[in-house]
């Protein structure tokens, strides 16, 4: 779109960009890393920009819906291009400190041809009024009703005041030696490491060694609850292997097995950057068969993955109810399957980045009540901060170590499988 000059207008492709990023995630339910192709052949900068506006759009809708609702009478449709527009608009001044000018000089002509006056009025209104600055943005309703459900009031709150803050950056490492020796950030847990604001990955120190990689800390749980002696240890699910590299550093002999070649093929990398070694097997877990049995298998389920709602918040609009109950029936079958790989006195370790009680406390119920051969092992206390539940497994919530910089939601189990 040419300025009145004749110039292209700055970061309007971005705009643009941005506008087919959301519709592909919230009209198409498409994860937000599939959904940015539509940015591909933008330079690197308006690309990046496309990606930031839709993710501050998707941290706030319904308190943007609110304001857009509040500065007019029309009733613009949920998913009308007026209302994407104005959210996004005010997304950038709210997110992105983005100037006022630019803000209306490059959502007008997303609107061209179109609602043009209105959302002209609409975003002068809420400019000229001031706007809130909203720190604790309301999540989803469908999602707050849930949730509050499931763990009550004080977790969504926590949820709202983590969704708009920009979580750290949890650092896995192979060895102690390494981690002590990196002089950055702050250990919570052994092995590990948190930057507040590490920049760009590749460029922390010792990157190119691979000696560490990167894993929110409550993902790094469920590896830990591997026992010590187990030797040979299947990683069902396991690309794009943090938890892979985690059981090969603490020595066990690993399989790494996942459906996806191209996840096994970055699996692969990552193992190769680290100097990790583990076997690798493209196979579906439903019909695989091992030749042996093992001494624990580590299940990461596929889910609907609510739990990183903090770096991906379209999860939000992808986990609609059925998604969740599909994601429920696989995992119960997922398990029904590895739980028979399990030597007898050895470990399955389940685990789900997810905040949806079906999908974590649901399934363990559901297991133990058909497998009397498995009983739970309560976890021993990982990290301070995080409780072993009473019933023995490890559910992260919202809130838990929220001074520190919070940790993504997670579920996970161990189940040991009896002797005879
Ligand atoms: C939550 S991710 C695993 C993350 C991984 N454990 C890690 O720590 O990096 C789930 C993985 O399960 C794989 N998957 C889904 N269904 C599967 C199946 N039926 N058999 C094997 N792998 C499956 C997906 O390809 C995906 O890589």
């Amino acid at each position: 779109m040419p300025s009145p000059d004749g110039s292209r207008l700055e970061g309007l492709e971005a705009r643009k960009a941005a506008l087919r990023i959301l519709d592909s995630v919230l009209r198409r339910g498409q994860t937000m890393d599939n959904a940015a192709q539509a940015a591909r052949g933008l330079p690197h900068a308006d690309a990046a920009l496309a990606s930031a506006i839709a993710g501050e759009t998707l941290r706030r809708i319904p308190d943007l819906d609110s304001l857009i609702d509040g500065a007019t009478r029309q009733q613009l449709p949920d998913d009308s291009k007026a209302r994407m527009v104005l959210r996004m608009a005010l997304a950038q001044k709210l997110g992105l400190g983005t100037p006022d000018h630019a803000l209306v000089a490059t959502a007008l002509p997303l609107v061209d041809g179109g609602p043009r006056r209105l959302v002209h009025g609409v975003l002068g209104a809420l400019l000229r009024k001031g706007m809130p600055s909203i720190a604790a943005p309301r999540l989803p309703d469908a999602v707050e009703h849930r949730w509050r459900a499931a763990w009550g009031d004080d977790v969504v709150a926590a949820g709202r005041r983590a969704i708009s803050q920009r979580p750290p950056l949890d650092l896995s490492f192979a060895s102690g030696d390494l981690c002590d020796s990196f002089g950055q950030g702050a250990s919570i847990a052994p092995l590990h490491r948190r930057i507040e604001h590490a920049g760009v990955v590749t460029g922390l120190p010792g990157f190119g060694e691979g000696g560490w990689w990167v894993q929110d800390l409550a993902a790094s749980l469920p590896a830990r609850l591997i026992p010590h002696d187990a030797r040979n240890v299947l990683d069902a699910c396991a690309a794009p292997g943090g938890k892979t590299m985690q059981l090969v550093a603490a020595g066990h002999d690993v399989t790494a097995l996942d459906r996806s070649e191209s996840r096994l093929a970055r699996l692969s990398d990552n193992l190769r950057r680290t100097g990790l070694k583990a076997k690798t097997v493209v196979a579906d877990v439903l019909d695989w068969s091992p030749e042996t049995t093992f001494d624990a298998v580590l299940l990461d389920a596929p889910c609907s993955a609510t739990g990183t709602f903090r770096r991906h918040p379209e999860v939000l609009y992808r986990a609609r109810p059925e998604i969740i109950e599909q994601s429920a029936g696989l995992q119960a079958k997922l398990l029904e399957r590895a739980a028979d790989w399990v030597r007898p006195g050895g470990s399955l370790v389940y685990a789900v980045c997810s905040l949806e009680p079906q999908e974590g406390e649901a399934r363990i119920d559901d297991f133990l009540s058909a497998r009397s051969d498995y009983r739970l092992q309560a976890a021993p206390d990982l990290v301070s901060g995080i409780a072993q539940h009473p019933r023995g497994w490890v559910r992260v919530l919202p809130g838990m170590l929220e001074e520190q910089g919070g940790l993504d939601g997670f579920f996970t189990a161990h189940l040991v499988r009896d002797d005879s």
